[in-house]
Parts: C-alpha cells; sequence; structure tokens
C-alpha cells in the first residue's frame, strides 16, 4: 500500500504544519483513480483546481470546527467525479461510487462519512447536514470568501451572459441587476451556518458591495472605460 502525504498530493504551501500539524495521508489507489475519473469527467468548471481550491477552505474549516481533515480531503477529491457526466445526479453518483469503492481502501472506517459528503454537498442542498462533517464539506466547497470576491463573482456572472447574448451592454445589466438579487442583504443565496461564521466579516463585505452594485461599478471591474 503506497501513502501519499497531503502536501505532496496537492502541490500546495497552505498547510502550516506547525501551527496545524494535520498533514495526511491519502492511499495512493484511491487517488489515482479519482484523478483518472475527474479527467474523464471533463467539467472545466470541476478540474483538479477546484479539488485544490476545496482542499484548501477544508482545511479552514477543519480547523475552525475541530474536526478531522482527512476526510473532507477524501470527498474533495471524489465528489464532483461526475459533475461533467451527470450534473443534476453528479452528488448521487459519487456517493454511490464512494461507498463501493472507499472501504477496499486505507480510509474504510470514513466510508459513510465521506459519501454523505459527496451527497450534501451542493449548494441546491436543503436538508438538514447529517453531522458537523457535512456543513463543513458543503461550506468547503463553496471555496474561500476574500474581501474583494465580489470581483470574480461580477466577472462569472458577465461571462455567463455574455456567453448566451454574445451582447455586452446587457451581460453588464444582467451582472449589475443580478447581484443584489442574489448576493445582497436580502438576497437569495444560501450558505451553511458554518461557512457564515468563518467568513464573517468577508460576507458583509460582499453583501455590502452586491447591494451597492451598478453598472458603471461592473464596467470598472471589467476593465471596460466608458
Ligand atoms: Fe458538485
Ligand atoms: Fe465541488
Amino acid at each position: 500500500m503506497c501513502f501519499i502525504y497531503y502536501e505532496q498530493v496537492f502541490h500546495d504551501d497552505f498547510i502550516q504544519k506547525d501551527t496545524y500539524p494535520m498533514f495526511e495521508t491519502i492511499d495512493n489507489a484511491f487517488l489515482e483513480t479519482c484523478q483518472e475519473k475527474m479527467a474523464a469527467n471533463k467539467d472545466p468548471s470541476h478540474d483538479w483546481g477546484h479539488v485544490k481550491d476545496v482542499a484548501r477552505a477544508a482545511f479552514h474549516m477543519a480547523r475552525y470546527a475541530g474536526i478531522e481533515l482527512q476526510p473532507l480531503l477524501l470527498a474533495a477529491i471524489s465528489h464532483d467525479t461526475y459533475s461533467g457526466i451527470d450534473r443534476v445526479n453528479h452528488h448521487l453518483l459519487s456517493g454511490a461510487w464512494v461507498r463501493e469503492n472507499l472501504p477496499f481502501t486505507l480510509h474504510g472506517e470514513w466510508t459513510e462519512t465521506v459519501a454523505l459528503c459527496c451527497e450534501q454537498h451542493r449548494a441546491s442542498y436543503r436538508g438538514e447536514y447529517t453531522s458537523i462533517y457535512q456543513e463543513a464539506f458543503a461550506s468547503a466547497d463553496r471555496g474561500m470568501l476574500k474581501m474583494d470576491s465580489i470581483n470574480e463573482i461580477v466577472k462569472r456572472s458577465y461571462n455567463f451572459s455574455y456567453a448566451r447574448t454574445g451582447n455586452h451592454e446587457q451581460a453588464v445589466d444582467q451582472a449589475a441587476y443580478h447581484m443584489p438579487e442574489k448576493y445582497g442583504h436580502n438576497g437569495y443565496a444560501k450558505w451553511p451556518e458554518l461557512y457564515r461564521k468563518v467568513f464573517a466579516t468577508e460576507l458583509i463585505a460582499l453583501k455590502d458591495s452586491a447591494d451597492s452594485m451598478t453598472v458603471d461599478r461592473v464596467n470598472q471591474i471589467l476593465g471596460v472605460s466608458k
């Protein structure tokens, strides 16, 4: 059985072993199978970069909640392996796949926890989380929130509209309209309670920026001079 250290898997430097010595071993065969499945899945917005983003956020969630990191990492590498194949059911498909495959690895004790993390990870999930692990993983899947995250969200929204209409003015209008509607203080976006605690300051900044969004501000964020 081959062991791979978490820090080698993700080729990243955000684990600070001195402050949080929770770098983990991950079963090499399971990891490689998930990487192959991600490659075959062919979903550009849920590639290995997304896995790394989720892993990074999972590290913060685990530390804040005082829970084990390992099941969150196992969920990070397995939860979106079907997103390009069947977007609507990908959370159920990955959960079922984990139940069938994880028991035969080093991590068999975490099988049900990881499978439930997969099944409950989506923003559209409206049930209760089975445990803090599922809430932490759903939170991690939202990624890290920064004080200026509104800029990325505006660009994403603009690109989404522009890809559909090919009309710049319309896409800008749509982005300006969409921000308060979804991310404002009375917006419909929902975040897990844990996420709201970990990113409390950043969420207020996001909501304030969304509520004060204008067409001019969208153009400014896009770097379009008027
Ligand atoms: Fe997903
Ligand atoms: Fe995801």
